[in-house]
């Protein structure tokens, strides 16, 4: 029999923790459990097994999240970390090539990401709505990310008008659709199209080093395509009404149930203007 893949789940919260584990286990993993940094560093140790980290940042007394995750890498250079927070300061702490799901988040989020990064054919995902035009499930991806130097580089017109054709190009191939906000501190996103599609965008977008900070806001099921039209619509930040905008900055930091839909909001106001 194939061996399951084995996620170790460190979350202080035990609802919250239990929650996940029910959604991991459904999905098709093998579910180790931590409920504090100090057994999370124990278990560790006694457990060489552990396919994928998937943790909180803060975890009461003791060491946080970003000690848990720098052990497991150390142990494990190879292996996929995955971190949730609804508040995570010391962000400069965070791992590369990592991913950040700010709370709340869908648990289904956190599985379909797994499967992503362990790269898991394990089980067929849940049944999911299907795109109308091709009968395939569809997925919306939601994120917001801060720019790097390289981001930046050699000028902000230049840099956008070479990312924006990347991502087209990459899109036409893949049939994905979207819009991006550029910006000199903020990237956002949105990106839809068929779930192995978005996900394989998903780890390429990851690993692009003109950003950093990448928080996932959505990463679901979607029952059709909103930016249809675009292969990745780009427009500037600056085009956002600055509250909506000043909306979409403090869901960034301090991520509300609504963080998702004032992203698409800010989006959709700057293809409005485009179009
Ligand atoms: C802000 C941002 C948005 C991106 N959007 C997309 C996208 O919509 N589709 C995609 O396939 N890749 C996207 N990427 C990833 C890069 O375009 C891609 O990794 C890069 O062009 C590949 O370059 P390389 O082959 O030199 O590594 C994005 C990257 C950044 C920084």
């Amino acid at each position: 029999m194939q061996r399951l893949f084995r996620i170790f789940l460190v979350e202080d919260e035990d609802l919250v923790r239990n929650v996940a584990a029910q959604e991991l286990v459904d999905a098709g993993f093998e579910v180790v459990e931590a409920s504090s940094g100090h057994e999370a560093l124990r278990l560790l140790h006694a457990d060489d097994g552990l396919d994928a980290l998937f943790t909180d940042i803060r975890l009461g007394h003791g060491p946080d999240g970003w000690d848990v995750a720098a052990a497991f890498r150390a142990s494990h250079p190879e292996r996929p970390v995955i971190y949730a927070s609804g508040y995570a300061p010391g962000e400069h702490r965070r791992l590369s090539n990592s991913l950040f799901f700010p709370k709340p988040y869908r648990p289904s989020q956190i599985s379909g990401a797994l499967r992503l990064v362990l790269g898991a054919g394990l089980r067929e995902p849940a049944p999911q709505p299907a795109a109308p035009e091709t009968g395939v499930p569809l997925m919306r991806l939601t994120y917001m990310s801060r720019p790097t130097a390289s981001g930046r580089e050699p000028s902000a017109v230049q840099a956008m008008t070479r990312l924006a054709q990347q991502c087209q190009a990459l899109n036409r191939l893949s049939g994905l659709t979207g819009a991006l906000l550029v910006g000199e501190e903020w990237f956002i996103q949105v990106l839809e199209g068929e779930s192995t599609a978005v996900l394989g965008a998903l780890d390429r977008i990851n690993r692009d080093a003109r950003h950093e900070d990448l928080r996932i806001f959505e990463l679901t099921p979607a029952s059709g395509r909103m930016f249809g039209g675009w292969a990745m619509h780009v427009g500037r930040v600056e085009a956002v009404e600055p509250e909506l905008l000043w909306r979409c900055v403090e869901g960034f930091r301090h991520p509300g149930p609504r963080a998702a839909e004032l992203l698409i909001e800010a989006l959709t106001q700057s293809v409005r203007k485009a179009a």
